[in-house]
């Protein structure tokens, strides 16, 4: 197992003073930090071959393209997917939409899509919108007590109208673990897709396509040390070419005449334009980087730093933590009795502590917990026991002003 303090060396920001205080960076959930690998990737992207890809011959194209087509190979090996199934986007968001986009030449009125209710708005609204504008129905699937997926709900909203099934890996405000594998299988008895939000879960432990059976997968580079504006659309081969390209441009065509436009196959032909090659460079030694340090050993030190999370708040006094799922990684979120989240972040900020607050993107999951804003706390691997520590008796000393 590596040393935290060890490799936190790598993560200049983290050496930050806040109002003359260190910095305790505990929102990776939102964004995580970028170690100096990365930012050297970039850098000598920038520095010594940068060139258009895909469009000249020259030694500088010729080695941009060689150095987004291995960042390819990387992202693929990294969520045991083939080369030619992985698609740069520029982030979750952006998958997810243009999936979404995908599904409407593939939908009738009477067709449905089913989603969860803990899903972060961009695995959400996409899905409402397919659904308002095809006619659909747009299927929410509750949570159990725990904050965990209701599947005896799931098994019985999935029927065979059921187009695709869109749920996240991890929770973004809870930090539940989903069964994606049982969602997965769930979708396909019924003859329904399955699109996985792969945003929060991508980076903690080792994801494999494959074995979760999922048809796409979508991530975001900058929750996972890479850049931001650089992300991932997996879509398994033998159905991405089933769906037509949404976006158009140079890069993505086979021949174009007056009479029609012919597209390349994917990944090809769902990259328009320019695609972002140095971000793309930047996720794949982000991914070099975190395999490096060992994808398995990660997720144990997140999970342990997420239980200390959780049993310290739950024996704060005056927190309620929100949900108890039995797999939790990446985030625990909590409000306290008499306190505005907004007020308590601010706070902590000026302790130096860095949290989030707010809706978290997830206002259907907090309708349905009858809340409005939480705080949220999201370790990553670098972030120490000893900051924990600080960060409870920070929530104490701001409890004790507040109240
Ligand atoms: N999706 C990010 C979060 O959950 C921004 O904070």
């Amino acid at each position: 197992m590596f040393s935290a303090d060890e490799i936190r060396k790598d993560f200049p920001v983290l050496e930050r003073k806040i109002d003359g205080r260190p910095l305790i960076y505990l929102d990776n959930a939102a964004t995580s930090q970028m170690p100096l690998q990365v930012m050297e990737a970039l850098e000598s992207q920038y520095r010594f071959h940068n060139a258009n890809v895909h469009r000249g011959i020259h030694t500088l194209s010729n080695e941009s393209t060689k150095a987004l087509e291995d960042a390819r190979r990387t992202a693929a090996a990294f969520i045991g997917a083939l080369p030619e199934e992985i698609v740069f986007t520029s982030g979750t968001t952006d998958s997810v939409n243009m999936l979404a986009a995908a599904f409407r030449e593939k939908m009738t009125g009477k067709d449905n899509v089913v989603v969860t209710v803990m899903e972060h708005h961009s695995n959400f609204v996409p899905w409402q919108m397919l659904c308002r504008h095809t006619g659909a129905e747009f299927r929410v699937c509750p949570l159990t007590d725990t904050g965990e997926t209701d599947l005896k709900a799931l098994k019985n909203l999935v029927d065979k109208n059921t187009r695709v099934v869109a749920a996240a890996q991890v929770g973004n405000v809870l930090g539940t673990i989903n069964p994606v594998q049982e969602i997965a299988e769930i979708s396909h008895a019924a003859g329904a897709f399955c699109a996985v939000d792969g945003a929060q879960g991508v980076r903690h432990g080792v994801t494999d396509v494959k074995k979760m059976n999922c048809d796409f997968y979508s991530f975001s580079g900058h929750k996972m040390l890479g850049p931001a504006g650089i992300g991932v659309l997996y879509g398994r081969k033998e159905i991405f070419d089933t769906f037509t390209p949404q976006r158009y441009g140079g890069g993505m065509v086979d021949t174009v005449t007056a009479a029609g436009t012919t597209f390349l196959e994917s990944p090809a032909g769902w990259e328009a334009g320019t695609p972002n090659y140095p971000g793309a460079i930047g996720l794949a030694a982000a991914m070099d980087y975190l395999t490096g340090l060992g994808r398995e050993e990660i997720a144990a030190r997140e999970e342990m730093l997420c239980r200390m999370l959780a049993e310290g708040l739950s024996a704060a006094e005056g927190v309620t933590i929100l949900g108890k799922p039995a797999k939790r990684t990446g985030a625990v979120s909590f409000v306290m009795e008499g306190i505005h989240p907004y007020d308590a972040a601010a706070l902590l900020d000026k302790l130096g502590i860095a949290v989030r607050s707010g809706t978290h993107c997830a206002q259907p999951l907090l309708a349905s917990l009858g809340l409005e804003h939480t705080l949220r706390v999201s370790p990553a691997f670098y972030n120490t026991e000893e900051e924990i520590e600080r960060f409870f008796k920070g929530l104490e000393k701001i409890r004790s002003i507040l109240q």
